[in-house]
């Protein structure tokens, strides 16, 4: 198990459900939740598109939903002329609690790199909210040994310099990209291997205690059947999970499972 860190589930919708949709998944969730609450020490989030999270906070607050609010992404900057986008500050007034930064689609598609990672993350906690920092190797460094490595210098890039308090409130997602939206999930081995891996790396950048702290989710291609095995992992503390994740009884069952 994994000692006395929260389990945290996190349905990313990525450019999925308009407004209207993420209202009706909300009381699907909120339904479920209250015929079956999660057990003690597991919670979730739910990261709906930037359009999509103020009806989703007024539905989870207006009937005491116990899930927290998510976003896909932020801004690094405080605010300005940087049309199309959106800030931190935007997000925390709507009570967001999690801003997930450096989503290997972000990284890959809209070219976000390292340094704008941490900016992001920089953001986010100068507003009191938590970052899900992501990394996580493509298929070619896996094959060619290059996946611990790869995820050293992701994390070394965004934690580096950090206070251990700071460190420790993070929460950092791997998410191998061979294994987001291709049906592949890691074997729950490279699962612990990796999450261990950024424990020990964790530790070696903030120190003993900010490891013992920080949660280290998995995420690639989660369903209800693999979410089980992967929850039960020693150094994994929760899912971050995508396309399993728009369906509100999928989800649940996901944060259910074991
Ligand atoms: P997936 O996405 O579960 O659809 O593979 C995971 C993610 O990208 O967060």
């Amino acid at each position: 198990m994994s000692g006395s860190r929260e389990l945290l589930i996190s349905g990313n919708w990525k450019m999925n459900l308009t407004h209207f949709e993420a209202i009706q998944y909300v009381q699907e969730l909120a339904a479920l939740l209250r015929a079956g609450p999660l057990r003690a020490g597991r919670a979730l989030s739910l990261h709906p598109p930037f359009t999509a999270l103020r009806s989703v906070q007024t539905a989870l607050e207006s009937d005491s939903v116990p899930v927290a609010l998510g976003a896909q992404n932020c801004h690094e900057s405080e605010k300005g002329a940087f049309t199309g986008e959106v800030s931190a500050e935007m997000l925390s007034k709507l009570n967001v609690s999690y801003v997930i930064v450096g989503h290997s689609e972000r990284r890959q598609y809209f070219a976000e790199s390292d340094q704008l990672v941490r900016a992001k993350a920089d953001a986010v906690l100068r507003r009191e909210m938590t970052p899900i920092i992501c990394v996580g190797e493509s298929l070619e460094e896996r094959e060619s040994g290059e996946a611990l490595p790869k995820v050293s210098c992701q994390l070394e890039a965004a934690i580096g310099g950090r206070s251990a308090a700071v460190v420790g409130g993070l929460v950092i997602a791997y998410e191998p990209i061979w294994a987001i939206g291709s049906g592949r999930t890691a074997t729950v081995e490279d699962a612990e291997e990796m999450a261990a891996h950024i424990r020990t790396e964790v530790e070696r950048l903030a120190g003993e205690e900010a490891a013992s702290f920080v949660r280290v989710q998995y995420g690639g291609s989660v369903t209800p059947e693999s979410a089980g095995d992967l929850l039960v992992c020693k150094d994994v503390d929760g899912l971050l999970v995508g396309g399993a994740s728009l369906k509100a009884e999928s989800l649940y069952e996901i944060a259910r499972a074991r």
